[in-house]
């Protein structure tokens, strides 16, 4: 699940740069029993499998030790979860602050409700249902290692800037070469060279789009 994402992305270059280190834990080598067992089936009836109590915390506790936790600022583990918080630019923000992060990708019919109280946090991409945490990790990751110092070119004003950045709107909508493309034309101001003027159209352009798509970020 994570081998294009580790290898192929700003994430990776990241990571080869030493801006943030990230280390996969396969959750089946804390497994239980011959078969390495990780799932069981759930009291009280329902469908599908949840995942067991004893590989998760040999896992998460695994992570934390291996880390050297007490070095630094205590690890921040967040459990990948529909039910949880939605995850926002103000959280990668928060991550992006801390020196080590846990994430917690969960299968089958979800967790053993025990298993929450490994969780300092528990995070939702979006009210929909995914077959496992892993796309919602990545995601989450992506997001708060772009923050990290020297990961993108233009430095914090690259991501401040943006939609959810300091303004808290969505971004102004952008153009490149060339200025008429099939009868649709560049807004004359963005050719203007007057830089006052341009940004007061960003700022009005980011308020108008942010009623129209997003009223609730207002
Ligand atoms: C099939 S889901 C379990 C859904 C759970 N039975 C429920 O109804 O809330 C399996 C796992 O995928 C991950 N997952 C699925 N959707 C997600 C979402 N929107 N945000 C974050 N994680 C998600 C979680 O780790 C979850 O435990």
């Amino acid at each position: 699940m994570f081998s294009g994402f580790l290898t192929e992305s700003i994430v990776a270059r990241a990571a080869k740069k030493g801006a943030c280190e990230i280390a996969i834990t396969d959750l089946r080598e804390f497994g239980e029993g011959r078969w390495r067992k990780v799932d069981d089936k759930p009291y009280g009836g329902g469908p599908g499998m949840l995942m067991k109590c004893g590989p998760w915390f040999a896992a998460v506790e695994s992570c934390l030790s291996r880390r050297g936790d007490g070095a630094g600022r205590p690890a921040r583990v967040v459990m990948t979860d529909p039910k949880g918080k939605r995850f926002t630019q103000r959280d990668a923000e928060a991550l992006a602050a801390e020196d080590h992060i846990v994430f917690m990708c969960g299968h089958y019919e979800g967790f053993d409700a025990r298993i929450e109280t490994l969780a300092t946090d528990r995070y939702s991409v979006g009210d929909f249902v995914m077959t496992g945490g892993e796309i919602a990790a990545a995601a989450m990751a992506d997001a708060v290692v772009r923050l990290l110092p020297g990961v993108l070119g233009g430095g914090p004003a690259a991501t401040s800037a943006e939609s959810f950045g300091a303004s808290g709107l969505l971004e102004a909508p952008q153009y490149t070469n060339p200025p008429e493309f099939r009868g649709m034309k560049v807004p004359e101001v963005l050719l203007s060279g007057n830089h006052r003027k341009i940004e007061e159209w960003k700022a009005m352009q980011a308020r108008l789009l942010t009623e129209k798509e997003r009223p609730d970020l207002v």
